[in-house]
């Protein structure tokens, strides 16, 4: 069903002399990133799979200007963006004015040689000229780091806690830290914070939020070398403003602890998580929980409808919040061990608490495509054709498509064949 939906798709596209970056056909992957700016939801990086593992370097984004369906999406690659690195368990982090993406850390390799390469560990990506840059920081030196997530306060810092420092890339050995790096988006300067005490347990794989009030909230995660799980009724905080950890006993529902997971803030304070696995990559129950924390202590709850019609567990992917959605973007799917296809996205419905199958955009905003956006080429809109055009295209039109049916014919037939690079053959993600 999958394929015969690319075929479509192929055809749909190719008959529509759409331009080639239109009807992008991403490979699928896990433990990307994913980043919205304006109406675009921007995905890059991770560890990438087509028919194997395979790097991929392509920057490209779903329209959310436009409505669509969950399962049948159109992808648009942004050429010019093409990411200077590869690399996955990474994070990226938007500027306070929408207009640079800080990519920093994970397992990153050379573009070029394809070995691990941590010469630079914190790339930018100015949204606006479609270039990325290796930024010149000043200040402590950046640490190489994987697993660790970062987020940005209303000044314009990014806060990354913990997260681990693999030396041996062959047997994933590393170091696990408990420490607080930030990055001044304003002055390009790298800090690693010396904190006097109250240090939370060395951390990775956790997801994080920061609340209008300027406290970050660290749920989950690895806490061990040993892989213990954080206890998800036990929270860390940190107050940007003192830069003092704190930490939490929550009540409600029982949430399983969980790695490789999401979460989002919605603008009345919840935080909903989504998704991840254990240790040995099985589910983990629910598969959606929403932390209230206007509550004090914050409070756990499993919305009752949120079962119903819900997405296979997942691990790997991401989570978006844009107006009412929150869009679930592809990951590892446990139960049929296998990615996500690169074709759909989850859409769960924040206000209405259940999870849908159409986005409908939002129809109150205005909808000025940049300079960048690619063209859709057509020389007759507006005016009436000739006959003897009409006849032309028709005719154009046919031998097009007997062309795209040989072609298609060619391309199923090949497409066990199709060579790719291989990644690594097992074992990557099974780190410490
Ligand atoms: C794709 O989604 C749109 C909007 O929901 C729908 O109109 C269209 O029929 C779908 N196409 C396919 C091939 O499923
Ligand atoms: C950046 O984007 C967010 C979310 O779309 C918006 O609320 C904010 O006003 C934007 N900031 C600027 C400076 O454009
Ligand atoms: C990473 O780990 C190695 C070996 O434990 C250590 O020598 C190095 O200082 C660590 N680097 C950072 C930035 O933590
Ligand atoms: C990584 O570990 C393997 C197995 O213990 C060892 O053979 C190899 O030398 C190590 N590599 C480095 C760079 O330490
Ligand atoms: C995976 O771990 C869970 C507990 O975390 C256990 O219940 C389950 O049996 C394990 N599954 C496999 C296949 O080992
Ligand atoms: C549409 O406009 C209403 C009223 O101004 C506003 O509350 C709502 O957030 C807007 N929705 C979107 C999607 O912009």
């Amino acid at each position: 069903m999958y394929l015969s939906f690319k075929l479509f798709k192929f055809l749909f596209c190719t008959l529509l002399l759409i331009n080639s970056t239109l009807c992008y056909d991403p490979s699928q992957r896990r433990l990307h990133n994913s980043v919205i700016i304006e109406d675009r939801l921007l995905i890059f990086s991770g560890y990438g799979y087509a028919d194997t593992l395979t790097y991929s370097f392509d920057l490209f984004y779903l329209d959310l200007s436009k409505s669509f369906g969950n399962d049948n999406l159109t992808w648009t690659l942004i050429p010019k963006g093409s990411v200077p690195i590869y690399t996955y368990d990474s994070t990226a982090v938007l500027s306070l004015d929408n207009s640079t993406i800080f990519l920093i850390g994970g397992f990153m390799r050379n573009k070029n040689t394809l070995d691990y390469d941590y010469s630079n560990l914190v790339y930018s990506y100015n949204y606006p000229a479609s270039t990325w840059s290796t930024p010149v920081l000043s200040g402590d030196v950046v640490p190489p780091r994987q697993g660790m997530r970062g987020v940005i306060d209303n000044s314009g810092i990014i806060y990354m806690f913990g997260g681990t420092n693999i030396t041996n890339l062959t047997t994933f050995e590393g170091t696990i830290h408990n420490d607080m790096n930030t990055f001044n988006t304003v002055s390009n300067t790298w800090s690693t914070l010396n904190i006097p005490g109250n240090l939370p347990s060395i951390c990775y794989e956790y997801t994080v939020n920061i609340l209008p009030n300027g406290i970050i909230v660290y749920i989950g995660g690895v806490e061990s070398a040993k892989f213990t799980l954080v206890n998800m009724n036990q929270i860390k905080l940190f107050d940007t403003h003192k830069l003092e950890w704190s930490r939490m006993n929550t009540i409600g529902d029982e949430i399983d602890p969980r790695i490789y997971f999401s979460s989002v803030l919605t603008p009345d304070g919840n935080i909903i998580i989504f998704g991840g696995c254990t240790k040995n990559r099985s589910s983990v129950s629910p598969k959606l929980a929403i932390l209230d924390t206007n509550k004090n202590p914050f409070e756990w709850s499993i919305p009752s409808n949120s079962e119903a019609n819900s997405p296979p567990s997942v691990w790997g992917h991401t989570a978006n919040l844009y107006y009412d959605y929150m869009i679930i973007t592809f990951g590892f799917e446990i139960d049929t061990k296998s990615y996500s296809p690169s074709s759909q996205v989850h859409l769960y419905n924040i206000k209405s608490n259940e999870w849908v199958t159409t986005f409908s955009a939002p129809d109150n905003k205005s909808t000025t495509p940049s300079t960048d956006d690619p063209i859709i080429t057509s020389s007759h809109e507006g005016r009436p054709l000739k006959a003897l055009e009409i006849v032309l295209w028709i005719g154009l039109g046919a031998t097009f498509l007997v062309s795209c049916i040989l072609i298609t014919k060619i391309i199923v037939r090949r497409i066990r064949q199709r060579p790719s690079i291989i990644l690594e053959i097992s074992g990557s993600d099974q780190k410490l």
